[in-house]
């Protein structure tokens, strides 16, 4: 059975405890919940893709409480020093070159020279990285191809039976996964998410190019069906057409709205809980339009992710 641990020093000295047993144990950070386990165990690294049915060649992201913990596993250049001096802890995660001696499982990185570093910001995230002391790998804890999970109650509607426990921490804040760059030499956007292109193109002082793209799919991030809910999903939607549960933004209004003042923050932090009220809502068989969200700031994550969920299923 599947443990919810309360966010209090007893509830985090067991997930460390379990982490560290090799169990898998999901928690909140900013963005979604993670489904983490020992970054160096191939047998909790195995697990997690097991928990999740993720097919098996997807990196995971390895989840560090700082900069000097991610010294000592990758090399930073001098773009990804920046980015991490202007923005860790937070929602961006830095691809960089994997060290030799770092001894995380070859299971997290797929195989490649690189690992895909994140230092979370959320309380409790932190709080279990440096009670463990370790490095955590962790994706978004839900099936694969499923609605990132937002709240506890997610996790185990995906997940329970499956994983040791959950650390329960209410609500995640930013609502969207992590920012991906490959900083150096070139910054490269691998995924749009929770810090936006904006801010990371001002930090740098140089635009971002696109990377990361449907044909390179290494990650479920990158598989062009991906976060969807039950029903089909309409994007760009005004209006509802037929029985369509229509999702309003700003002046479009629905049945369930990302945000009546059209604020792209409370529409990020919103996503993934309105999708899968809205699955609710439309039932067996049914449908789900989406209002048009601009394609700025947090828009072009929020964007990504509703076209995945619109994206045809195989
Ligand atoms: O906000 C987040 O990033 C959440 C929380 C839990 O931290 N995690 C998350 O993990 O979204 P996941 O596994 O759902 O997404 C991992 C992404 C994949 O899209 C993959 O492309 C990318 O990380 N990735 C991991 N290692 C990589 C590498 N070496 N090179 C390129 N991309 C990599
Ligand atoms: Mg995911």
């Amino acid at each position: 059975m599947t443990l919810l641990l309360s966010p209090d020093d007893a509830g985090i000295a067991r997930a460390a405890d379990l982490l560290r047993q090799g169990e898998l144990v999901a928690f909140p950070t900013e963005t979604v919940y993670g489904l983490g386990g020992d970054a160096r165990s191939d047998r909790a690294v195995a697990g997690i893709f097991a928990a999740k049915g993720r097919p098996s060649f997807n990196p995971l992201i390895v989840h560090l409480p700082d900069l000097a913990a991610a010294e000592a596993i990758a090399q930073i250049g001098p773009q990804a020093r920046d980015l991490a001096a202007a923005f860790w802890p937070g929602p961006l995660t830095l691809v960089l070159p994997l060290r030799a001696d770092a001894g995380i499982s070859p299971l997290v990185s797929a195989g490649l020279p690189t690992v895909a570093i994140r230092v979370p910001t959320h309380p409790l995230a932190q709080r279990l990285l440096r009670a463990f002391g370790g490095p955590v790998a962790a994706p978004s804890a839900n099936p694969s191809g499923r609605v990132s999970p937002t709240r506890a109650e997610h996790v185990l509607d995906g997940l329970s039976g499956r994983i040791a426990a959950v650390l329960d921490g209410g609500p995640c804040a930013v609502g969207l996964e992590s920012t991906i760059i490959l900083a150096d030499p070139d910054p490269i956007l691998l995924r749009p998410g929770g810090l936006p292109v904006e801010a990371l193109e001002a930090a740098l002082g140089a635009s971002l190019a696109i990377g990361g793209a449907a044909d390179r799919p290494n990650a479920p991030g990158q598989l062009a069906s991906h976060y969807a809910p039950e029903a089909g999903v309409r994007l760009n939607a005004t209006h509802a057409q037929g029985d369509e549960v229509l999702v309003g933004f700003g002046p479009v209004k629905g049945a369930l709205t990302l945000s009546e003042t059209g604020d792209l923050v409370e529409a990020a932090a919103r996503l993934f809980q309105t999708l899968r009220d809205a699955d609710r809502l439309a039932g067996p068989g049914g449908r789900i339009a989406f209002a048009p969200i601009p394609e700025t700031g947090l828009g072009r994550a929020i964007n990504d992710r509703l076209r995945r969920a619109a994206a045809p299923r195989d």
